[in-house]
């Protein structure tokens, strides 16, 4: 054998393979002493961060790395990682030469000599500007998607919220009229408590409106379900016609680690749903229970609670259920359904480490579930 480091197979000699690793373009490879210095550079590392050999052998690699990450001392704190657990991985923005940023996401790897003395760092970075831009697009498309739909139910909503604020404001101006023309106290007392109490809805119904259209980041909170759901109801039952029906069973159930204005959206589109599916009227059950799964649903195990909208529509076809989830999807009539009730849903349930099930047979109704994890 000649005397050619293990990790070079025959023929290529370990010049060679700094030639390669100098080679290199599209990753920054280069080494660092125990200190962070930078001690070999290659051409991928000139081109992603901009500088030539000469200017950056024998600094450090704190360098690369923007203002505020350097007052916190990040680059040494990478470095500290590296040597105790042999590997520390980070993904951030650095600084190029010419002053411009980009998004790398980096790898530092303790090096040992064959004698198993730690001798430096080894360094690879890669440039994921691209990537993290058109993530960050991504999110940005999915939250206008998201208020856009909202925007939408909300339309809905206030339709019949519009209906109810006159029942509200029929009761306070017939009582208070009565209550104007009554001698005894009594009954003037008993008129008087009836403006309060549609005074109090009125100023609720706009309250649930109002958090509903706020627009916000998706916030996971600790949700105790029973009040949460009876207020939903409550909103919900404004906007469905007068021949649907809407019920709610809830008991005490664990709470959920969720964003409630997503859960209040994924339940709209399942109720929404169910009413599209309904035109001649029918009944909807809003129903949350408790669940210990040990795999019978898509190997889900732990406690669940699982939130089920169940209606006695004509069901959905067989052919069609495995694709109702996917974004776009609708049977609905141009301009009626967009097709992004359910994959709404669908995108909520995976975010919270859950699931949700179709259970369904023409003729029969439908009940879709969500299983959503119980956070104790
Ligand atoms: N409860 C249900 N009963 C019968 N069919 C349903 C039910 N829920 C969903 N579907 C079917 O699944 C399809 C997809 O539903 P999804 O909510 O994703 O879109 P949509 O309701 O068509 O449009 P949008 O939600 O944007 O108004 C519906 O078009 C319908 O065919
Ligand atoms: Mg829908």
């Amino acid at each position: 054998m000649s005397d050619e480091p293990p990790y070079l197979s025959s023929g290529l000699t370990e010049s060679n393979y700094e030639l390669l690793v100098r080679a290199v373009v599209d990753y920054a490879i280069y080494m660092l002493d125990t200190q962070g210095r930078i001690l070999t550079w290659n051409t991928g590392a000139e081109r992603i961060k901009g500088y030539r050999a000469e200017e950056v052998l024998g600094q450090h690699l704190e360098m690369f790395f923007p203002q505020d990450d350097r007052r916190e001392g990040k680059a040494q704190q990478l470095i500290a990682t590296a040597l105790r657990e042999g590997r520390a991985q980070d993904e951030g923005w650095r600084v190029r030469k010419d002053g411009s940023r980009f998004w790398a996401l980096a790898v530092l790897d303790a090096i040992h000599d064959d004698a198993g003395n730690l001798i430096g760092l080894a360094k690879i970075t890669r440039d994921l500007t691209e990537r993290h831009e058109a993530q960050l697009h991504l999110d940005e498309v999915r939250a206008q998607l998201f208020q856009a739909q909202k925007m939408e139910a909300l339309g809905q909503l206030t339709g019949g919220m519009a209906h109810d604020f006159n029942n509200l404001l029929t009761v306070i101006i017939g009582s208070s009229d009565l209550a104007l023309r009554s001698q005894d106290p009594e009954r003037i007392r008993l008129l008087l408590e009836s403006i309060h109490e549609a005074g109090r809805r009125g100023r609720e119904l706009t309250r649930n409106l109002l958090t509903f259209a706020r627009r916000r980041e998706p916030e996971a909170h600790t949700l105790d379900l029973v009040s949460t759901l009876e207020a939903s109801t409550g909103l919900f039952r404004q906007a469905l016609p007068k021949h649907i029906e809407l019920d709610l069973d809830v008991a005490t159930v664990h709470p959920v680690r969720v964003d409630a204005n997503q859960l209040e959206m994924a339940l709209l589109n399942l109720i929404f749903n169910a009413r599209d599916a309904m035109p001649d009227g029918g009944h909807i059950l809003l129903r949350a229970e408790n669940r210990r799964m040990s795999g019978e649903w898509e190997n889900l195990h732990g406690d669940f609670v699982l939130i089920s909208v169940t209606d006695n529509g004509p069901g959905i076809e067989p052919e069609i259920q495995a694709r109702i989830f996917e974004p776009f999807f609708t049977t609905k009539k141009f301009g009626s359904g967009t097709g992004l009730g359910l994959s709404q849903v669908y995108g909520f349930v995976r975010n919270a480490g859950g699931s949700v099930r179709v259970e369904s047979q023409p003729g029969h109704g439908t009940r879709m579930t969500l299983y959503l994890p119980a956070a104790f």
